[in-house]
């Protein structure tokens, strides 16, 4: 198995003997590779005990690390359980990830005088309104958002509701198809499929350090950029970006005529940091970015405009987030305070791993927030 794996488990078990029971794993399956995460509590602290990712291009045909993919359960299933033995991994208390491109995410405002008790019938039907599928195809999943003065969320429902009391619901509609093909996954990958996440919400735990001002993610993955905008641990605004890390390397397959393996490998190795044998390498990422970043103020404009209140911070996750000069980069199109995720610092870790995790850390954030779900 060609895996891109870094697995301490050895290194944890020399470190702190025998472990414990209490583990909990994180599974986030994107369309470019599996990332599994196992922590464990000891001691009243979450350590991290084992990691791993698995490029998902290899159980294609013409497979290619860094590829997207759209495998059938069986496959995935098969890779699950290739990426669990490789790091190890036997406990089987996982959270699944489900992913935020099969769901909308939205809130809704409705008069108070609903009592909680017929939220089940009325959510369904205003929710309706705001899904393009039938809502027999979606599972709906909904919470009563606090009331918070200081937060301004109270003045925004009673200018949205024109003035009358009203209460706000996040509702998150999920297809069906999908939770079944994960929840498919899971059973025959011999994983019970009662704990499922949707990953915006794994985020939230994983890369958030207790802000008290709206915060952006932007997770760039190998497929699609998703963007969140948080607020007191609530989802305000989610949006999708059709363009991910793999255009990126598409792109430079292209304007420099190299195979897919190859601009993937400089894409990684440099990115827009290109050293002058590649004076061309930096361009077609910057196309990219400039396509992410456009609709990720965009985005920002909207909110602040809507609600009057600035982005405190935009954290940048996912894959894409490991691309060499990001950072910079990206300072020219923001003006908000800018960092890259570092989910493994919610985790307790050998000292001497620091620099992998930080530069890892990215590409785990899902995992990490879904294994910690457990660990609360
Ligand atoms: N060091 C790096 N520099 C630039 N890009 C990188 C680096 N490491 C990984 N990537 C890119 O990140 C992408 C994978 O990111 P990630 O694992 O977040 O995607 P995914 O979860 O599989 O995709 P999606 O969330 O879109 O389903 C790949 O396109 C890969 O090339
Ligand atoms: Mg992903």
């Amino acid at each position: 198995m060609d895996s891109i794996l870094a697995s301490i488990k050895n290194v944890f078990s020399s470190l702190l003997g025998k472990a414990s029971d209490n583990r909990a794993v994180g599974i986030d399956i994107g369309t470019s590779s599996i990332k599994v995460v196992e922590l464990k509590k000891e001691g009243g602290k979450v350590l991290l005990d084992t990691y791993g990712a698995l490029a998902l291009g290899q159980y294609n045909t013409d497979g290619h690390i860094g590829q997207v993919t759209n495998l059938t359960a069986e496959v995935l299933a098969k890779a699950l359980k290739d990426v669990l033995e490789e790091t190890k991994i036997t406990s089987t208390n996982i959270v699944l990830g489900i992913p935020s491109v099969s769901c909308i995410i939205f809130i809704l405002q409705l008069p108070t005088e609903i009592e909680e008790s017929n939220l089940p019938l009325v959510i369904p039907n205003e929710a309706k309104k705001f899904i393009p599928v039938p809502i027999n195809d979606v599972s709906l999943d909904w919470y009563v958002l606090p009331r918070r003065e200081d937060s301004g969320t109270e003045a925004r429902v009673l200018a949205e509701s024109g003035g009358g009391a009203s209460m706000s619901v996040l509702v998150v509609a999920t297809l069906n198809e999908t939770l079944s093909k994960y929840t498919d996954v899971a059973q025959k990958a011999a994983l019970p499929a009662d704990s499922l996440e949707i990953e915006v919400f794994s985020h939230i735990r994983s890369v958030m350090t207790r802000e008290l001002y709206p915060v952006m993610i932007v997770d760039i993955g190998a497929s699609k950029t998703k963007l969140t905008i948080v607020e007191h641990g609530i989802v305000e605004t989610f949006r999708l970006v059709n363009h991910g890390s793999q255009d990126m390397t598409l792109g430079i397959s292209r304007s420099l005529e190299l195979t897919f393996d190859q601009a993937e490998t400089l894409k990684k190795q440099y990115g827009l940091a290109a050293p002058s044998e590649y004076p061309h390498l930096a361009e077609p990422i910057k196309q990219q970015l400039a396509e992410i970043f456009q609709e990720t103020n965009a985005t920002i404009l909207a909110f602040e405009k809507r609600y009057n209140k600035n982005i405190g911070k935009i954290i940048f996750t996912g894959g894409g987030a490991m691309t060499h000069g990001l950072l910079d980069y990206a300072k020219q199109s923001f003006a908000a305070e800018l960092a890259i995720a570092d989910p493994f610092a919610k985790v307790e870790a050998p000292v001497f791993l620091g620099g992998v995790l930080k530069n890892t850390g990215p590409e785990f954030s899902v995992a990490i927030g879904l294994a910690l779900k457990k660990m609360q």
